[in-house]
């Protein structure tokens, strides 16, 4: 397969370095053989037809703060130029999650999806805020949209709900899905203030500088419309999710729910009849009182009743695990070579 990856933070480095060290080993397991055709990020590109040097890349990357050092034919290019002047068969879309515009992964999808590129992004941004647009474009062109890694980083959240649902009916979807969010409610657990919960999150690398994403529950809202979307069959976007995240939550409710065996989640929950975000009081035993940076979803089917898959729900190597299923999805289902 011929591939081209936007945006190489993270998870784009992260990608490439297990790409490195399991060449081997894919080869071998699913006959995949990824040739990284271009890679871009916000400074420029690095393309070469032949396959680019991986190890050069991270290097220049490291040292020059932009990969559009690392090629023979290194540009100053955005993505559409890069798709027009490569041949390839699918886009890594991993740039920043933007809930404005969706942008630059909203025009990063678009433009491949339209020039006859798969897709496969860890950006729920143009999925939040436009999945039911982007997956019939994807199906009208005949190409894969892929995005295992939007949801639970590398917990298989999407092939477990496929696999649930062979022969029954997912009725309700219900997730911890935030697991910044996950860590300061169980540190309030533990005695402390919302305020010196988020500030531990920041020093341990969970929560970002400006973590409004995760604490105002929009992060939980964009993955709850993705489950909702793939796994329910709804047709919805961020518009239709009720929000509210975990900023009013006093150690006083905390308290009060411990003292008679219960807890405190933020939890995204979709059905037939509604989609919200919402902190919700739970027994301490169900399979959703997962703690600290655990994420956790719960299914309802029909027949068989409740099913809960739990994991860890983000990190660079977690994710790239997802693009890797993702690419050898492909390659099963649609014969890329
Ligand atoms: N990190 C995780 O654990 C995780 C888990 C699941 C999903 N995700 C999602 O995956 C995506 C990537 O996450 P990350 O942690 O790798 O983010 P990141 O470290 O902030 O990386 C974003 C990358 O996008 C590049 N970029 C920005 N504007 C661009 C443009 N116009 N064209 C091409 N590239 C552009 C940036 O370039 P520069 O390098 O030049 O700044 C950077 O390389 C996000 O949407 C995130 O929500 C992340």
């Amino acid at each position: 397969m011929n591939i081209i990856i936007a945006g190489f933070g993270t998870v784009g480095q992260s990608f490439v370095q297990l790409l490195m060290s399991h060449r081997e080993f894919l080869k071998k397991a699913y006959g995949l053989v990824i040739k990284v055709v271009a890679i871009v990020d916000s400074k420029g590109a690095a393309v070469s037809q032949r396959g680019l040097d991986l190890n050069l890349v991270m290097r220049c990357k490291r040292e020059y703060g932009t990969v559009a050092k690392a090629a023979s034919v290194g540009y100053e290019m955005n993505l559409l130029e890069v798709i027009r002047s490569v041949e390839a068969d699918t886009l890594i879309e991993a740039t920043h999650t933007n809930l404005i515009n969706g942008e630059p992964g909203m025009t990063h999808i678009l433009n491949a999806l339209q020039l006859g590129l798969n897709v496969i992004t860890v950006n729920k941004g143009p999925l939040a805020l436009a999945m039911p647009m982007l997956k019939e474009i994807a199906e009208h062109k005949k190409l894969a949209l892929k995005f295992s890694g939007t949801v639970g980083g590398g917990l298989p959240v999407l092939a477990f709900a496929k696999e649930c649902a062979k022969g029954d009916r997912v009725v309700k979807v219900e997730g911890v899905l935030n697991g910044t969010t996950n860590y300061i409610l169980t540190r309030m657990e533990d005695g402390l203030r919302f305020d010196e919960a988020l500030v531990e999150a920041q020093e341990k690398g969970y929560a970002e500088r400006d973590p409004t994403l995760d604490v105002s529950g929009m992060d939980t809202a964009c993955k709850l419309v993705i489950l909702a979307n793939e796994v329910l069959g709804k047709r919805v976007t961020l518009r239709d999710v009720k929000v509210e995240g975990i900023a009013g939550i006093k150690p006083e409710d905390i308290k009060m729910a411990k003292g008679t065996g219960k807890t405190v989640r933020l939890i995204g929950v979709a059905d037939e009849s509604e989609v919200f975000v919402k902190p919700l009081i739970i027994d301490q035993s169900d399979p959703l009182a997962v703690k600290y940076t655990y994420n956790a979803i719960t299914l309802t089917l029909e027949n068989s009743g409740r099913h809960t898959i739990t994991g860890k729900g983000a990190g660079g190597r977690e994710t790239a695990t997802a693009i890797i299923r993702d690419l050898i999805s492909i390659k099963e289902h649609l014969l890329v070579t």
